[in-house]
């Protein structure tokens, strides 16, 4: 038989598996099977697979209107700009499309409203693939054969007082900071260490960035990560994944002062703000945004960590099991990349965070019985891991 060519760039590792369609916490391939979802698109797919609201939400527009450009008041962006700046310490929202873009504006805003330019991120985070976000990352596998690298960047220990303090000066234009690091092993920042870092940036007039593209939009358990942390207020927030639940959209958040550095012609974006993306945002907020809802995460996040530690802290080259609401991270001593094969080969798609940790992202609308269908694929598949 003829070999089949791929007309893709290989930057992806892909799983082989070929999915047919999506429903709510599962998913289901080409040969039949269906797999308990707890990727989530890598915490995009929030409310799960094809919700109904987001759905209605987003053919509705499309009978309306596509895309008009930036050129044009677009009411969709004020009404979604007015629900995140609502749920979180800001005033403004610049729309973009991605992550690694809201990074960049933060990056840039940062350094034009200071007029300083050194930046201060943490070792083993990961904050996108651009030329500025892939500086700021703290992780030499991404910047391998790119650089010179954007000028700048320091990378500190996370949770390490001491480093910072020693570091912060007047010239710091800002410190740009993961309140749970994702893709760096889902390793929680400390409140302590959160509030070093705020004390820090007021003393010394530098911008606190948090980087919530995939903590936040509910993920934790509070609208936004930095929220479980008493008294912190950051200068700017980002976020993307789970904004628009699968449709692609990236916000950066800021204070009112920060305005004057960003007016007309200084930042923008063709397809930032598009009308689809912003109706799929605005119905996805609405249901997520919500006490009750919020506090369902957080039950769930406890409910899995607790059935987690019951089932699997007894297996010896199990580390740690950590996390916030439902961004979890099973720490093992072993490579965990045969587990996830395996994990797949049961029926559970998870995903890792480094070498050695399993990153499981289920839909905040996961069920108790679908969690408890993870723990046991889960259970049997590190009784049965041979180290
Ligand atoms: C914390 C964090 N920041 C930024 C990014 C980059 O986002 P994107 O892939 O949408 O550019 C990611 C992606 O994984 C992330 O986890």
């Amino acid at each position: 038989m003829e070999k089949k060519t791929s007309h893709l760039f290989p930057t992806y590792a892909r799983w082989s598996l070929h999915i047919e369609y999506g429903e709510g916490s599962y998913l289901y391939s080409k040969d039949g099977k269906k797999y308990l979802d707890f990727v989530s698109g890598i915490a995009v797919c929030n409310l799960g697979h094809r919700h109904h609201a987001v759905e209605s939400a987003v053919s509705e527009q499309m009978q309306k209107y596509w895309h008009l450009s930036n050129l044009f008041p677009i009411s969709l962006q004020e009404e979604v700009a007015e629900i995140l700046t609502s749920h979180s310490d800001t005033d403004l929202a610049f729309f973009c499309n991605s992550g690694a873009e809201a990074n960049e504006a933060a990056i840039k805003l940062a350094r034009k409203y200071t007029k300083r330019h050194k930046i201060i991120t943490f070792e083993k985070s990961f904050h996108g693939r651009t030329f500025a976000t892939m500086s700021a990352t703290g992780q030499a596998k991404i910047h391998d054969g790119y650089g010179p690298l954007l000028p700048e960047f320091v990378y500190l220990p996370l949770n390490d007082s001491d480093a910072l303090e020693a570091t912060m000066n007047t010239e710091v234009a800002a410190v740009m900071v993961e309140i749970v690091q994702g893709e760096g092993g889902v390793v929680v920042a400390q409140d302590e260490f959160l509030q070093k870092l705020a004390a820090l940036c007021q003393q010394n007039g530098t911008l606190l960035i948090v980087d919530e593209v995939q903590t936040g939009i509910g993920r934790t358990g509070t609208a936004f990560a930095y929220q479980h942390v008493p008294h912190l207020s950051p200068d700017i927030i980002t976020s993307a994944k789970g904004i628009a639940n699968g449709l692609p959209l990236g916000v950066m958040l800021g204070k009112m002062n920060l305005a004057e550095a960003f007016g007309p012609g200084s930042h923008g974006s063709t397809f930032g703000g598009n009308p689809l993306s912003l109706a799929a945002a605005k119905a996805s907020l609405e249901i997520i945004f919500n006490d009750a809802f919020l506090q369902t995460v957080s039950e769930k996040g406890c409910y899995l960590r607790d059935e987690l530690k019951k089932h699997v802290y007894t297996i010896p080259f199990v580390k740690d099991i950590r996390g916030k609401g439902l961004m979890i991270g099973i720490a093992c001593e072993v490579d965990v990349s045969s587990v996830i094969v395996e994990l797949q080969q049961q029926g559970l798609l998870a995903l890792t965070a480094g070498p050695n940790v399993i990153r499981l992202l289920p839909p905040l609308t996961i069920s108790q019985q679908e969690m408890d269908e993870a723990v046991t694929i889960i259970t049997d598949v590190l009784n049965n891991y041979c180290v």
